[in-house]
């Protein structure tokens, strides 16, 4: 059995039938190709997978396709389109990137956070990507880049 689902993913909306058991994730990376978006554990652990629902961080493995239906989606792709965002441009400067597994889901979260709270202090970023596993960077560098962003966007 298949169920109607309309989502906008990153400005362009889609139309579509799906299982009423397809997540979110698997949509995402399998039907639309956008495999920016990491699936890492598939538990809610990780946080590699992590998008913006109407501007909120979720954890894209977790939520029923279905949840986000009539909502918009916003994942790394989608951030930059056109050109980088600034974020990402942080990242690579600073060397927050290592294999870059992590990479979209810890940008999504620290974009969430700095649509919020544009001039986070260390604790507060700590606090934001907690639910984003690191294997490689150590996670100095990553607080450093997205510091390094809010100190130099006006936003
Ligand atoms: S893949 Fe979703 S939290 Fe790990
Ligand atoms: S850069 Fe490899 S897991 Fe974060």
């Amino acid at each position: 059995m298949k169920i109607p689902l309309t989502i906008t993913v990153n400005g362009e909306r889609y139309d579509l039938e799906i299982k009423p058991n397809r997540t979110l994730l698997d949509l995402l990376r399998e039907d639309l190709g956008l495999t920016g978006t990491k699936k890492g554990c598939g538990l809610g652990e990780c946080g590699s997978c992590t998008v913006l629902l109407d501007g909120e961080p979720v954890k894209s493995c977790l939520i029923l396709a279905l949840q986000a239906n009539g909502k918009e989606v916003l994942t790394i792709e989608g951030l930059g389109k056109g050109k980088p965002d600034p974020l990402q441009i942080a990242f690579v400067e600073k060397g927050a990137v290592q294999c870059g597994f992590c990479t979209p889901g810890m940008i999504m979260t620290a974009k969430a956070l700095l649509n919020k709270n544009p001039q986070p202090n260390d604790l507060e970023i700590k606090e934001a990507i907690a639910g984003n596993l690191c294997r490689c960077t150590g996670y100095n560098k990553i607080v450093e880049a997205i510091k390094s962003c809010a100190a130099s966007t006006k936003r």
